[in-house]
């Protein structure tokens, strides 16, 4: 059936819903090149002003996820399960958790992305670990996560191809803030992949894409129900996005406290939400009497899978990681209590030291970013160093200072703080 891409942009503009029709053709004409970019840059302005009903972002994700491949893991002994996070600060997470799921008899395929603006992408933080390679054949990923019971590596242009180029537009046109947009983006790439099961990491904060908790339960609930709406089990988790995760921010700098929360150490809260969500992935996916994934943090099979997983890309997990070529220490300008230290004041400044990209083609500066030396609540001393800077150009230092101007205050108590872990949905 054929419409006429003005008459799908007035239905949106007058607050009427699409129909499936409306719908299928639109994401297949749009992906043809039938509908002109202006004209598919009117109906995301249309969409984010008036928004979506729960049938049109199913029907919208659906059409998205047809529009491209969709990975078949049916040969795997073991059950899927998958994590997405809508990112955050230090968010280091699947590097810990894809390990740890595994070693708990998960098969975990991950497609991962790389890191735009101030929050990383995983993939960006795994290339910084010598030799290791994001991209991977169809049948190199089956037989990695066969293997290895996980597999982190870049989606292939199959998947999904319509998000892609609407991803593209709406960067540029003001409307990646819809939250049917936003939820069938990531979910039309997500249940492309295959996943049986998927848990959904959805931030809220000033670190985070959703700034109020309210809005990120809106994202989330529109997510699980695409999901359960195309027969994968899925569940979410909110959780506070105010101060970046860990101690450390930045490619090289993540993989390393990743690899220590892989021993048994690391930092307590990159410990409580990678054991959380591995705890909801394998109940998804229906493996109730599985190992508890703290033991296997604490008993080494985590670690293990890490290993043979990093090797089984390319990667060699003994290698040295890169180390910035310049240091500049920040130091507690008074005595008292750590009060605040903003997610989104230290991701800016990561990513002005070079952990970022600001275009999709530049490169990133894998040893650059920032390690935290206190956080909210610490008691700290005047003079005290509360984080140190690592760039391999020097004159990156001052406007990465300036970025952090605001985002630390000592006081003589901490503000109230947030659990880590907000709400479940599903
Ligand atoms: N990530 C995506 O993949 N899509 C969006 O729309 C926003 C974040």
């Amino acid at each position: 059936m054929s419409f006429d891409a003005v008459d799908v942009i007035r239905t949106k503009r007058d607050r009427r819903e699409l129909s499936d029709a409306q719908i299928d053709w639109t994401i297949g004409a749009y992906t043809e090149g039938v509908i002109a970019e202006e004209q598919m840059s009117a109906l995301a302005m249309a969409i984010l002003l008036n928004g979506m009903t729960r049938r049109e972002v199913a029907r919208w994700t659906d059409a998205m996820l047809r529009s491209g491949e969709r990975m078949d893991w049916s040969g795997l002994s073991r059950p899927t399960t998958d994590k997405h996070s809508t990112g955050g600060v230090g968010d280091k997470i699947t590097l810990p958790l894809a390990p740890t799921v595994a070693a708990c008899g998960a098969a975990v395929p991950q497609l991962s992305g790389r890191g735009l603006g101030h929050t990383g992408g995983t993939l960006d933080k795994l290339e910084s670990i010598p030799g290791w390679r994001a991209s991977l054949s169809n049948e190199e990923m089956l037989a990695v996560l066969d293997r290895t019971g996980a597999v982190v590596c870049a989606a292939g242009s199959g998947l999904a191809p319509a998000d892609r180029k609407l991803y593209a537009l709406r960067d540029v046109t003001g409307t990646v803030e819809s939250i049917p947009l936003i939820a069938s983006s990531i979910m039309s790439k997500k249940i492309a992949e295959g996943t049986g099961a998927l848990v959904l990491d959805v931030k809220a904060g000033s670190g985070a894409f959703m700034k109020s908790v309210v809005h990120a339960r809106e994202l989330a609930r529109t997510m699980v129900d695409i999901g359960t709406d195309h027969g994968v089990r899925t569940v979410a988790l909110l959780t506070a996005m105010d101060t970046p995760l860990g101690r450390t921010v930045g490619n090289a700098l993540e993989v390393d406290e990743s690899v220590e929360v892989l021993a048994g150490g690391g930092p307590e809260d990159v410990v409580e939400l990678t054991v959380a969500l591995a705890r909801e992935m394998l109940a998804a996916a229906g493996l109730t009497d599985a190992k508890d994934p703290a033991d296997a943090l604490r008993d080494g099979s985590a670690m293990d899978v890490w290993r043979t997983m990093i090797s089984a890309q390319g990667g060699d997990p003994d290698a040295p990681l890169p180390v910035a070529k310049e240091t500049h220490e920040v130091l507690a300008a008074e005595s008292g209590v750590l009060s605040r230290l903003d997610a989104y004041g230290v991701g800016v400044a990561a990513w002005r030291l070079g952990a970022g990209r600001a275009r999709k083609e530049d490169p990133v500066a894998h040893a650059a970013g920032i390690v935290l030396h206190a956080k909210p609540g610490d008691l700290v001393r005047a003079g005290q160093p509360l984080m140190t800077l690592h760039a391999d150009d020097p004159e990156r230092f001052e406007r990465a200072l300036a970025a952090l101007d605001g985002a630390v205050e000592i006081g003589e108590r901490e503000d109230a703080r947030r659990p880590l872990i907000l709400e479940r949905i599903a």
